[in-house]
């Protein structure tokens, strides 16, 4: 069995950030997003892994991608990106006459995939989906189940018919190659997955719902990503392998090896990343502070820090900054913020 990682998106709702870098790479819990997936695949014993990338996204990618030794990856670009079911064409060769797991690059599940793989290799469906009970399933793909098989998908119905969302992981028989050859776009432009599934439907094959256990993230918005960092987060176990002087730690904090803590406080969940510097600072729940990033005579909660993300003598929440970005102090005209923001860039100051 293969897996297939979509990473080619446009990422248009998580601008600026996705100006510089593709989605996938960005770190949630100190770690790329795609990284999470790759270690699904291989923990459901999948290790041959195309990664479905656009020529923009293929360098950080591959970045992203490296201290894998038990994985193989193939990348495949995509160099329009048109839809879920155009990169599964685009794969078309790669993927040859092999069952596959389909697996968004953005999408975080806390227990994995195992489960899914396991009942698609046991029960040989022609496809499985992973389903996830949501309050509001508008903004989703969304399946009527009838004793555990797939009978109808919507994409985005205003009046969804159940409360069944569609994950971002699928499992396929090469079945659906012919059926996405001969798809249509959508009303938006799209190919879309859920239209091929429907084909598969239609022509009476059997398409399984697979309940998801755990959480199940897509990490499409900003609240999307913090939200996904502090389920991480919650999660992990702590550990102090960093230098930690004259400083609190409270609750569960991960000291990656290579950072320090100097005169400071951390309240976990909390993840100071390798190289990272926290020094005359407050680190609270919710944070990762990214590789080599620095927080100096600063407050932090609830955020995310890239790497080499700079805070220096101010106080910030509920905040994501990227590669390299700075939010410090100034003495020139107290009270007035300068700011030097990019295209796209959200600041929000208090009253
Ligand atoms: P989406 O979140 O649906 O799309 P996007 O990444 O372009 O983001 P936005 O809607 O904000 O513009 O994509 C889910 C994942 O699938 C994401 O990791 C990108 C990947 N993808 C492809 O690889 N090829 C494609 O044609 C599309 C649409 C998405």
């Amino acid at each position: 069995m293969k897996g297939l990682i979509l990473a080619a998106g446009h990422g248009t709702r998580l601008r600026p950030l996705t100006y510089a870098r593709p989605k996938p790479v960005i770190r949630v819990a100190g770690r790329p997003i795609i990284a999470y997936a790759v270690e699904n695949l291989l923990e459901a014993g999948i290790h041959d892994i195309g990664v479905v990338v656009s020529p923009k996204t293929q360098p950080d990618v591959a970045a992203a991608l490296e201290g894998h030794p038990d994985a193989r990856f193939t990348y495949i670009v995509q160099e329009d990106p048109q839809g879920l079911a155009h990169a599964v064409r685009v794969a078309r060769d790669w993927l040859g006459e092999d069952p596959f797991v389909m697996y968004l690059g953005d999408n975080l599940f806390e227990k994995g995939v195992a489960g899914l793989v396991a009942r698609f290799q046991r029960e040989h469906p022609s496809a499985a989906i992973a389903l996830v009970e949501v309050a509001d399933p508008r903004q989703f793909g969304v399946a009527v189940v009838e004793e555990g098989r797939i009978v109808r998908l919507v994409e985005k119905p205003q009046t969804p018919p159940s409360n069944l969302a569609v994950a971002g992981v699928y499992a396929f028989t090469p079945e659906i190659h012919p059926i996405i050859a001969d798809l249509k776009p959508s009303a938006r432009g799209e190919y879309e997955i859920t239209d091929a599934i429907q084909g598969l439907i239609d022509a009476g094959r059997r398409v399984l719902g697979v309940p998801v256990e755990g959480w199940w993230k897509d990490t499409g918005r900003p609240g999307d990503l913090l939200e996904a960092n502090r389920l991480l987060l919650q999660g992990m176990s702590p550990g102090v392998e960093g230098t930690v002087e004259d400083s609190e730690l409270l609750g569960p904090v991960v000291v990656e090896a290579g950072a320090r803590v100097v005169r400071s406080r951390v309240l976990g969940p909390a993840l100071i990343a390798a190289g990272a510097v926290v020094e005359g600072a407050y680190v609270g729940p919710y944070t990762a502070v990214g590789p080599g990033a620095s927080v100096c005579d600063a407050e932090v909660e609830n955020s995310i820090l890239e790497e080499r993300a700079r805070l220096e003598g101010v106080r910030i929440y509920g905040s994501l900054l990227g590669v390299a970005a700075e939010v410090k102090k100034h003495a020139e005209r107290p009270q007035t913020p300068r700011l030097i923001l990019g295209d796209l860039s959200r600041v929000e100051v208090p009253e």
